[in-house]
């Protein structure tokens, strides 16, 4: 077979690692794909940028519908980011009749559902195994390596920049702003870095995740989503008396009533494999009914290890041009036909247990007034606990945190009693909530 063609939508941190990857290991490549694997063209923004890369036989345009247009080019490869000129890239990559692999998890998770029909129309694969915790191959592992199982549910830690400054908040007391700037210049957080630290990128994730788990299809706009922003280091350290620790996770639940989707920071038991994936690193936990809980770890973002999926993804098409379109493994991992409607919760709706941090005054009959509360809303505690040393004075009377942990129960019920308990005269300031999960 003649070798194959690739085109570059970009040449930042992931398409350096692209080329790196495709030149060192250009023979093992070619052995596993049946091909060669040549990159001959590369859009840039910037074109007078310094590069620290061999681009020798890589035509380097600021062109980037100069790609998508060349006869010569197979398989286009998005590394753009966003949905502007990446979609339209991907678009007109399809409308030419080239293969597409992305890195780009809001353009599936946004635009996905259409991208698909045009690629199937035309018989044509979009490839995105680095779209979701870089270099981990999961959408593989769930869409075929675990095709005979019903998934229960899914949790991730699937946002570098997110784990990488919780993990440094509550390793080495070092603060927020400081930690992220680090992440950026480390090339992990996104370009516009609120994405990373409100949640957005690992909302996108978890859409795709879920999608191949379940099923449905991708329904970004139903994800319930929260970021790190407001972790306090004393919630981190009362966490971790209790044996938790806080993790941004990404989470997709079968129910009776329909599915779970959700991210925002989470306590987790300390001895859980997953509590202890720690700085960039991400790791997925994956529940199927036959085979139980399985457990993928790897880097989630950086030049290499999102160019290995990258690659692998390369070598999946390649090996799929010889292939009849109608036998291929569906985008999706279901048949597009056979997608389901199964409804997503809304997140008054989901059921899990909480901690709770409040500052009340330190009279009798405080902490009576708020159990009172919980009791009414058919809420049961778990654990509650006073801290040791006040919090200073409130007209006169002493102040003193109180930490609750909850069994589970509906967020609606938790909502209500926690209005209820902020207009007590008693509590002072807005109760802090956190979700716990077991994962178990
Ligand atoms: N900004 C992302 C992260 C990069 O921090 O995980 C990989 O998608």
């Amino acid at each position: 077979m003649k070798a194959v063609k690739i085109g570059l939508l970009g040449l930042g941190t992931v398409g350096t690692g692209v080329i790196s990857v495709l030149k060192r290991n250009a023979d093992e490549i070619a052995r596993r794909a049946g091909s060669e694997i040549t990159v001959v063209a590369a859009a840039v923004r910037d074109l007078s940028k310094p590069r620290d890369i061999d681009s020798s036989g890589i035509r380097i345009t600021d062109d980037p519908m100069s790609v998508v247009n060349d006869p010569e080019i197979d398989i286009v490869v998005e590394l753009i980011g966003g949905d502007g000129v990446a979609l339209d890239g991907v678009n007109k990559a399809l409308e030419n009749g080239k293969h597409v692999v992305t890195a780009n998890k809001a353009l599936i998770a946004l635009h996905g559902n259409e991208i698909f029909k045009t690629a199937r129309s035309k018989g044509l694969v979009v490839a995105f195994e680095s779209a979701v915790a870089g270099g981990i191959p999961i959408i593989k592992s769930i869409r075929e390596g675990l095709s005979a199982n019903r998934i229960e549910w899914l949790a991730g830690i699937i946002n570098g920049t997110s784990n990488y400054i919780l993990t440094q908040m509550t390793e080495g007391g070092r603060n927020f702003d400081d930690v992220l700037a680090e992440a950026q210049a480390l090339g992990y957080a996104e370009a516009d870095p609120a994405f990373d630290i409100e949640g957005t990128d690992a909302a996108h994730k978890l859409t795709i995740l879920a999608s191949i788990a379940f099923g449905i299809s991708l329904q970004f706009d139903k994800v319930y989503q929260e970021g790190i922003t407001n972790i306090s280091s004393e919630d981190i350290t009362y966490a971790q008396k209790f044996g938790y620790r806080i993790k941004h996770l990404g989470l997709a639940r079968r129910t009776d009533r329909g599915i779970e989707l959700r991210v925002h920071p989470t306590l987790i038991p300390e001895q859980k494999l997953i509590a202890n994936v720690n700085d960039v690193m991400n790791a997925v936990l994956v529940q199927g009914d036959a085979v139980g809980p399985t457990l993928y770890y790897g880097a989630g973002a950086g030049s290499e290890p999102t160019a290995s999926s990258v690659v692998a993804d390369l070598v999946d098409v390649v090996r799929t041009i010889t292939t009849d379109p109608e036998n291929r493994v569906p985008h999706l991992a279901f048949q597009p036909d056979t997608l389901s409607d199964l409804a997503i919760l809304p997140i008054e709706e989901i059921d899990t247990a909480y901690y709770l941090r409040m500052g009340v005054i330190n009279r009798p009959g405080v902490l009576a007034a708020i159990t009172e509360i919980f009791g009414n809303k058919g809420i049961s505690i778990e654990t509650i606990s006073q801290k040791e040393n006040g919090d200073g004075k409130e007209d006169g009377e002493d102040k003193v945190s109180i930490i609750l942990l909850t069994h589970n129960t509906k967020e609606g019920h938790l909502c209500d009693a926690i209005k209820q308990i902020e207009q007590l005269d008693t509590v002072y300031g807005s109760v802090t909530r956190l979700r716990v999960e077991t994962l178990s």
